[in-house]
Protein backbone atom coordinates (compact mmCIF):
# COMPACT_ATOMS: atom_id res chain seq x y z
CA UNK A 1 0.00 0.00 0.00
CA UNK A 2 1.07 3.52 -1.41
CA UNK A 3 1.66 5.60 2.06
CA UNK A 4 -0.80 8.26 1.76
CA UNK A 5 0.17 12.01 2.65
CA UNK A 6 0.03 13.17 6.06
CA UNK A 7 -2.55 15.59 5.49
CA UNK A 8 -4.65 12.36 4.20
CA UNK A 9 -4.10 10.73 6.72
CA UNK A 10 -5.04 13.25 9.61
CA UNK A 11 -8.46 13.80 7.46
CA UNK A 12 -9.39 10.28 7.60
CA UNK A 13 -8.24 10.35 11.49
CA UNK A 14 -10.46 13.22 12.39
CA UNK A 15 -13.19 11.74 10.16
CA UNK A 16 -13.59 9.32 11.99
CA UNK A 17 -13.34 10.76 15.13
CA UNK A 18 -16.01 13.25 14.02
CA UNK A 19 -18.27 10.45 12.34
CA UNK A 20 -18.06 8.32 16.01
CA UNK A 21 -19.24 11.68 18.16
CA UNK A 22 -22.11 12.12 15.70
CA UNK A 23 -23.33 8.34 16.34
CA UNK A 24 -22.94 7.88 19.71
CA UNK A 25 -24.26 11.53 20.31
CA UNK A 26 -27.71 10.71 17.93
CA UNK A 27 -27.70 7.27 18.81
CA UNK A 28 -27.94 7.71 23.01
CA UNK A 29 -30.42 10.71 22.21
CA UNK A 30 -32.58 8.20 20.09
CA UNK A 31 -32.02 5.26 22.50
CA UNK A 32 -32.81 8.22 25.43
CA UNK A 33 -36.22 9.30 23.99
CA UNK A 34 -37.36 5.50 23.05
CA UNK A 35 -36.61 4.46 26.80
CA UNK A 36 -38.19 7.46 27.98
CA UNK A 37 -41.26 6.63 25.77
CA UNK A 38 -41.65 3.35 26.89
CA UNK A 39 -41.27 4.55 30.37
CA UNK A 40 -44.01 7.26 30.51
CA UNK A 41 -46.19 4.50 28.96
CA UNK A 42 -45.17 1.49 31.55
CA UNK A 43 -46.17 3.76 34.44
CA UNK A 44 -49.02 5.28 32.70
CA UNK A 45 -50.83 2.36 31.94
CA UNK A 46 -49.92 -0.79 33.22
CA UNK A 47 -52.09 -3.19 34.03
CA UNK A 48 -53.13 -6.40 35.01
CA UNK A 49 -53.61 -8.07 31.89
CA UNK A 50 -51.08 -10.82 30.27
CA UNK A 51 -51.30 -7.93 27.71
CA UNK A 52 -51.84 -4.66 27.91
CA UNK A 53 -53.26 -2.38 25.10
CA UNK A 54 -51.35 0.72 25.74
CA UNK A 55 -47.49 -1.32 26.39
CA UNK A 56 -45.31 0.89 24.32
CA UNK A 57 -45.55 0.89 20.36
CA UNK A 58 -44.34 3.79 18.43
CA UNK A 59 -47.42 3.90 15.84
CA UNK A 60 -50.21 3.68 18.65
CA UNK A 61 -48.49 5.69 21.24
CA UNK A 62 -48.01 9.00 18.32
CA UNK A 63 -51.81 8.26 18.00
CA UNK A 64 -52.59 8.30 21.43
CA UNK A 65 -50.23 11.10 22.27
CA UNK A 66 -51.60 13.47 19.70
CA UNK A 67 -55.25 12.72 22.03
CA UNK A 68 -56.70 15.11 23.92
CA UNK A 69 -59.19 14.03 27.00
CA UNK A 70 -61.56 12.34 25.56
CA UNK A 71 -64.62 13.92 28.07
CA UNK A 72 -65.23 17.54 28.71
CA UNK A 73 -64.85 18.31 32.24
CA UNK A 74 -65.11 21.92 33.90
CA UNK A 75 -61.62 22.59 33.14
CA UNK A 76 -61.30 21.17 29.68
CA UNK A 77 -63.54 23.40 28.03
CA UNK A 78 -63.71 23.41 23.97
CA UNK A 79 -61.69 26.03 22.67
CA UNK A 80 -63.18 28.55 20.26
CA UNK A 81 -60.90 26.73 17.55
CA UNK A 82 -62.28 23.74 17.99
CA UNK A 83 -66.44 25.05 18.33
CA UNK A 84 -65.57 26.43 14.45
CA UNK A 85 -64.36 23.38 13.19
CA UNK A 86 -67.26 21.35 15.15
CA UNK A 87 -70.42 23.76 14.70
CA UNK A 88 -69.36 23.04 10.30
CA UNK A 89 -70.63 19.89 11.06
CA UNK A 90 -74.13 19.47 11.21
CA UNK A 91 -74.08 23.42 10.16
CA UNK A 92 -74.62 24.86 14.13
CA UNK A 93 -76.31 28.07 14.29
CA UNK A 94 -75.31 29.04 17.78
CA UNK A 95 -72.23 31.04 18.63
CA UNK A 96 -69.98 29.89 20.80
CA UNK A 97 -71.03 31.68 24.26
CA UNK A 98 -74.02 30.06 23.79
CA UNK A 99 -72.41 26.62 23.78
CA UNK A 100 -70.45 27.95 26.68
CA UNK A 101 -73.67 28.96 28.47
CA UNK A 102 -75.11 25.20 27.67
CA UNK A 103 -72.28 23.66 28.52
CA UNK A 104 -72.06 25.41 32.09
CA UNK A 105 -75.77 24.34 32.54
CA UNK A 106 -75.13 20.78 31.69
CA UNK A 107 -72.33 20.87 34.47
CA UNK A 108 -74.90 22.05 36.78
CA UNK A 109 -77.29 19.38 36.36
CA UNK A 110 -75.06 16.50 35.47
CA UNK A 111 -72.03 17.22 37.99
CA UNK A 112 -68.85 15.53 35.45
CA UNK A 113 -68.38 12.50 36.26
CA UNK A 114 -66.53 10.05 33.99
CA UNK A 115 -68.17 6.80 33.77
CA UNK A 116 -64.95 4.45 33.46
CA UNK A 117 -62.01 3.78 35.75
CA UNK A 118 -58.52 5.16 35.32
CA UNK A 119 -55.79 2.49 34.18
CA UNK A 120 -53.88 1.18 37.24
CA UNK A 121 -51.54 -1.41 38.03
CA UNK A 122 -53.84 -3.80 40.00
CA UNK A 123 -57.14 -3.51 36.86
CA UNK A 124 -57.87 -5.66 33.81
CA UNK A 125 -60.58 -3.68 32.19
CA UNK A 126 -61.89 -5.57 29.43
CA UNK A 127 -64.09 -4.33 26.93
CA UNK A 128 -66.16 -5.73 24.19
CA UNK A 129 -66.92 -2.76 21.67
CA UNK A 130 -70.41 -4.24 19.68
CA UNK A 131 -71.13 -2.30 16.65
CA UNK A 132 -74.37 -3.29 15.15
CA UNK A 133 -73.11 -4.98 11.94
CA UNK A 134 -75.24 -7.32 9.94
CA UNK A 135 -72.47 -9.68 10.83
CA UNK A 136 -73.62 -10.21 13.51
CA UNK A 137 -76.45 -12.54 12.91
CA UNK A 138 -76.23 -16.00 13.68
CA UNK A 139 -72.99 -15.75 15.17
CA UNK A 140 -73.84 -17.16 18.40
CA UNK A 141 -71.37 -14.16 20.34
CA UNK A 142 -73.71 -13.06 23.10
CA UNK A 143 -71.57 -15.06 25.71
CA UNK A 144 -68.42 -14.01 24.34
CA UNK A 145 -69.57 -10.15 24.61
CA UNK A 146 -71.18 -10.41 27.95
CA UNK A 147 -68.06 -12.04 29.79
CA UNK A 148 -66.19 -8.37 28.93
CA UNK A 149 -66.34 -6.14 32.47
CA UNK A 150 -67.57 -3.24 30.18
CA UNK A 151 -69.70 -3.77 26.99
CA UNK A 152 -70.34 -0.73 24.89
CA UNK A 153 -73.42 -0.11 22.33
CA UNK A 154 -74.10 2.18 20.23
CA UNK A 155 -77.06 3.99 18.64
CA UNK A 156 -80.13 1.79 18.54
CA UNK A 157 -77.75 -1.54 19.74
CA UNK A 158 -80.97 -3.28 21.38
CA UNK A 159 -80.04 -6.57 23.11
CA UNK A 160 -84.52 -7.69 23.69
CA UNK A 161 -85.05 -10.47 21.27
CA UNK A 162 -81.48 -10.83 19.87
CA UNK A 163 -79.79 -11.96 22.79
CA UNK A 164 -78.14 -15.33 21.32
CA UNK A 165 -75.86 -13.39 19.48
CA UNK A 166 -75.35 -9.50 21.03
CA UNK A 167 -75.89 -10.56 25.21
CA UNK A 168 -77.60 -8.92 27.47
CA UNK A 169 -75.15 -6.92 29.15
CA UNK A 170 -74.47 -3.08 28.30
CA UNK A 171 -72.15 -0.91 30.62
CA UNK A 172 -72.23 1.89 28.00
CA UNK A 173 -74.40 3.33 25.22
CA UNK A 174 -72.99 5.73 22.98
CA UNK A 175 -75.48 7.88 20.99
CA UNK A 176 -76.75 11.02 19.79
CA UNK A 177 -80.43 11.88 20.25
CA UNK A 178 -81.48 10.78 17.04
CA UNK A 179 -80.27 7.59 17.61
CA UNK A 180 -81.47 7.41 21.28
CA UNK A 181 -82.86 4.45 23.22
CA UNK A 182 -84.38 3.78 26.56
CA UNK A 183 -81.33 3.01 29.01
CA UNK A 184 -82.07 0.81 31.86
CA UNK A 185 -80.30 1.67 35.31
CA UNK A 186 -77.55 0.26 35.15
CA UNK A 187 -75.96 1.78 31.76
CA UNK A 188 -73.86 4.83 31.42
CA UNK A 189 -75.28 7.21 28.51
CA UNK A 190 -72.15 7.92 26.17
CA UNK A 191 -73.45 11.07 24.18
CA UNK A 192 -72.07 12.43 20.75
CA UNK A 193 -73.47 15.59 20.48
CA UNK A 194 -72.96 16.94 16.73
CA UNK A 195 -74.24 20.16 17.62
CA UNK A 196 -75.21 23.01 20.82
CA UNK A 197 -78.69 21.82 20.32
CA UNK A 198 -78.25 18.41 21.06
CA UNK A 199 -77.00 19.38 24.46
CA UNK A 200 -79.96 21.40 25.05
CA UNK A 201 -81.96 18.50 24.37
CA UNK A 202 -79.73 16.55 26.64
CA UNK A 203 -80.80 18.84 29.09
CA UNK A 204 -84.71 18.94 28.28
CA UNK A 205 -85.11 15.06 28.50
CA UNK A 206 -83.51 15.44 31.90
CA UNK A 207 -86.06 17.45 32.83
CA UNK A 208 -89.18 16.49 30.84
CA UNK A 209 -90.40 13.38 28.45
CA UNK A 210 -88.82 14.49 25.32
CA UNK A 211 -91.53 15.50 22.06
CA UNK A 212 -94.04 13.18 23.53
CA UNK A 213 -92.18 10.16 22.93
CA UNK A 214 -90.73 7.79 25.50
CA UNK A 215 -86.57 8.79 25.62
CA UNK A 216 -85.51 9.79 29.04
CA UNK A 217 -82.62 9.30 31.33
CA UNK A 218 -82.53 6.95 34.06
CA UNK A 219 -79.28 6.87 36.21
CA UNK A 220 -77.43 3.69 37.11
CA UNK A 221 -77.86 4.26 40.56
CA UNK A 222 -80.96 6.26 40.79
CA UNK A 223 -78.43 9.27 41.02
CA UNK A 224 -77.61 11.66 38.41
CA UNK A 225 -73.56 11.47 39.40
CA UNK A 226 -73.58 8.29 37.67
CA UNK A 227 -74.79 9.08 34.35
CA UNK A 228 -73.13 11.09 31.85
CA UNK A 229 -70.22 10.92 30.13
CA UNK A 230 -69.72 14.33 27.65
CA UNK A 231 -67.67 13.27 24.22
CA UNK A 232 -65.94 15.93 24.24
CA UNK A 233 -65.91 17.62 20.35
CA UNK A 234 -62.29 17.82 20.42
CA UNK A 235 -61.61 14.21 20.37
CA UNK A 236 -63.84 14.28 17.49
CA UNK A 237 -61.49 16.57 15.63
CA UNK A 238 -58.66 14.03 17.07
CA UNK A 239 -60.30 11.15 15.56
CA UNK A 240 -61.21 12.67 11.98
CA UNK A 241 -57.69 14.34 11.82
CA UNK A 242 -55.09 12.38 12.81
CA UNK A 243 -56.62 8.95 12.73
CA UNK A 244 -58.53 9.14 9.18
CA UNK A 245 -55.85 11.95 8.41
CA UNK A 246 -59.07 14.10 7.19
CA UNK A 247 -61.10 11.51 4.96
CA UNK A 248 -64.91 11.63 5.13
CA UNK A 249 -66.90 14.17 6.63
CA UNK A 250 -66.45 13.25 10.19
CA UNK A 251 -65.67 10.06 11.68
CA UNK A 252 -68.75 7.45 11.85
CA UNK A 253 -70.36 6.74 15.76
CA UNK A 254 -68.61 3.21 15.44
CA UNK A 255 -65.04 4.50 14.83
CA UNK A 256 -65.13 6.99 17.38
CA UNK A 257 -66.30 4.60 20.14
CA UNK A 258 -63.75 2.61 19.31
CA UNK A 259 -60.51 5.07 19.58
CA UNK A 260 -62.96 6.38 22.90
CA UNK A 261 -62.36 2.57 24.01
CA UNK A 262 -58.62 2.55 23.87
CA UNK A 263 -58.80 4.69 25.95
CA UNK A 264 -61.11 3.05 28.67
CA UNK A 265 -59.98 -0.44 28.39
CA UNK A 266 -56.60 -2.29 28.49
CA UNK A 267 -57.99 -5.13 26.31
CA UNK A 268 -60.81 -4.52 23.55
CA UNK A 269 -62.38 -6.97 21.66
CA UNK A 270 -64.37 -5.31 18.64
CA UNK A 271 -67.98 -7.09 17.11
CA UNK A 272 -70.34 -6.19 14.38
CA UNK A 273 -68.22 -3.98 12.72
CA UNK A 274 -67.68 -3.80 8.89
CA UNK A 275 -69.45 -5.79 5.87
CA UNK A 276 -71.40 -9.17 6.24
CA UNK A 277 -69.65 -12.29 4.39
CA UNK A 278 -72.00 -10.39 1.22
CA UNK A 279 -70.28 -7.56 1.30
CA UNK A 280 -73.55 -5.40 2.75
CA UNK A 281 -73.78 -2.96 5.16
CA UNK A 282 -76.87 -3.53 7.41
CA UNK A 283 -77.70 -4.13 10.83
CA UNK A 284 -78.59 -6.69 12.68
CA UNK A 285 -81.99 -5.36 14.12
CA UNK A 286 -83.16 -4.94 10.23
CA UNK A 287 -84.30 -6.84 7.83
CA UNK A 288 -82.10 -6.34 4.62
CA UNK A 289 -83.38 -3.50 2.47
CA UNK A 290 -80.80 -1.86 0.43
CA UNK A 291 -78.31 -3.93 -1.10
CA UNK A 292 -74.61 -2.99 -0.54
CA UNK A 293 -75.64 0.05 1.62
CA UNK A 294 -72.84 2.16 1.43
CA UNK A 295 -71.57 4.16 4.66
CA UNK A 296 -72.63 7.19 3.50
CA UNK A 297 -70.56 10.43 4.33
CA UNK A 298 -68.06 8.27 6.62
CA UNK A 299 -64.71 7.11 5.25
CA UNK A 300 -65.80 2.88 5.52
CA UNK A 301 -62.94 1.93 3.90
CA UNK A 302 -60.15 4.01 5.46
CA UNK A 303 -61.85 3.46 9.09
CA UNK A 304 -62.16 -0.54 8.54
CA UNK A 305 -58.63 -0.50 7.26
CA UNK A 306 -57.33 1.25 10.76
CA UNK A 307 -59.86 -1.25 12.56
CA UNK A 308 -57.56 -4.63 10.75
CA UNK A 309 -54.56 -2.51 10.97
CA UNK A 310 -54.85 -2.72 14.75
CA UNK A 311 -56.24 -6.05 14.56
CA UNK A 312 -53.22 -7.00 12.94
CA UNK A 313 -50.67 -5.30 15.33
CA UNK A 314 -52.59 -7.12 18.31
CA UNK A 315 -53.86 -4.28 19.45
CA UNK A 316 -57.21 -5.04 19.54
CA UNK A 317 -59.38 -8.88 19.45
CA UNK A 318 -61.09 -8.57 15.94
CA UNK A 319 -64.45 -10.83 15.57
CA UNK A 320 -65.76 -10.71 12.21
CA UNK A 321 -69.02 -12.67 12.77
CA UNK A 322 -67.73 -15.63 9.54
C1 LIG B 1 -43.20 5.58 37.43
O1 LIG B 1 -43.32 4.63 38.46
C2 LIG B 1 -42.23 4.64 39.38
C3 LIG B 1 -42.40 3.49 40.37
O2 LIG B 1 -43.73 3.07 40.49
C4 LIG B 1 -42.22 6.02 40.09
O3 LIG B 1 -41.15 6.07 41.00
C5 LIG B 1 -42.06 7.11 39.04
O4 LIG B 1 -42.13 8.38 39.65
C6 LIG B 1 -43.15 7.01 37.99
N1 LIG B 1 -42.90 7.97 36.93
C7 LIG B 1 -43.84 8.70 36.36
C8 LIG B 1 -43.40 9.58 35.24
O5 LIG B 1 -45.01 8.67 36.73
C1 LIG C 1 -74.97 34.60 20.63
O1 LIG C 1 -76.27 34.12 20.47
C2 LIG C 1 -77.21 34.64 21.42
C3 LIG C 1 -78.55 33.96 21.27
O2 LIG C 1 -78.58 33.02 20.27
C4 LIG C 1 -77.31 36.16 21.25
O3 LIG C 1 -78.22 36.70 22.20
C5 LIG C 1 -75.93 36.76 21.45
O4 LIG C 1 -75.97 38.15 21.19
C6 LIG C 1 -74.91 36.11 20.51
N1 LIG C 1 -73.58 36.58 20.91
C7 LIG C 1 -72.66 36.97 20.02
C8 LIG C 1 -71.35 37.37 20.58
O5 LIG C 1 -72.88 36.96 18.83
C1 LIG D 1 -66.21 29.87 27.54
O1 LIG D 1 -65.85 29.26 28.77
C2 LIG D 1 -64.45 29.20 29.02
C3 LIG D 1 -64.23 28.46 30.30
O2 LIG D 1 -64.99 28.96 31.35
C4 LIG D 1 -63.88 30.63 29.08
O3 LIG D 1 -62.49 30.56 29.24
C5 LIG D 1 -64.22 31.34 27.78
O4 LIG D 1 -63.78 32.67 27.85
C6 LIG D 1 -65.70 31.30 27.51
N1 LIG D 1 -65.95 31.92 26.26
C7 LIG D 1 -67.05 32.62 25.98
C8 LIG D 1 -67.13 33.25 24.63
O5 LIG D 1 -67.95 32.74 26.79
C1 LIG E 1 -82.98 -0.56 38.60
O1 LIG E 1 -84.06 -1.19 37.91
C2 LIG E 1 -84.47 -2.39 38.48
C3 LIG E 1 -85.56 -3.03 37.63
O2 LIG E 1 -85.90 -2.27 36.54
C4 LIG E 1 -85.00 -2.14 39.90
O3 LIG E 1 -85.39 -3.36 40.50
C5 LIG E 1 -83.88 -1.51 40.72
O4 LIG E 1 -84.37 -1.17 42.01
C6 LIG E 1 -83.36 -0.24 40.03
N1 LIG E 1 -82.21 0.26 40.78
C7 LIG E 1 -82.07 1.53 41.11
C8 LIG E 1 -80.87 1.85 41.91
O5 LIG E 1 -82.83 2.39 40.76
Amino acid sequence: VKMLPLKMKLFILFFFIFATIIVVFYGNSYILTAYQHSFFYRNTSLCACDKCLMEYDPWLSELMEASPEPFLSVTNYMSEDIFNWWKRIQRDKRNYTFYNKTVDKIFHIFPPNVGFTRPSPDLCRTCAVVGNSGNLMGSFYGPLIDFHDIVIRMNRGPTKGFERDVGTKTTHHVMYPHSSTNLDNTTYLVLFPFKTYDLEWLIQSFTQRYGGSNIFYVYPTGNKQHLDCHYNPAFMKYVHHVWLKRKGKYPSTGFMTLILSLHMCDEVSVFGFGADRNRNWNHYYEKLKVKRLRTGHHAGNEEYKLIEELYKKEKILFFRGW
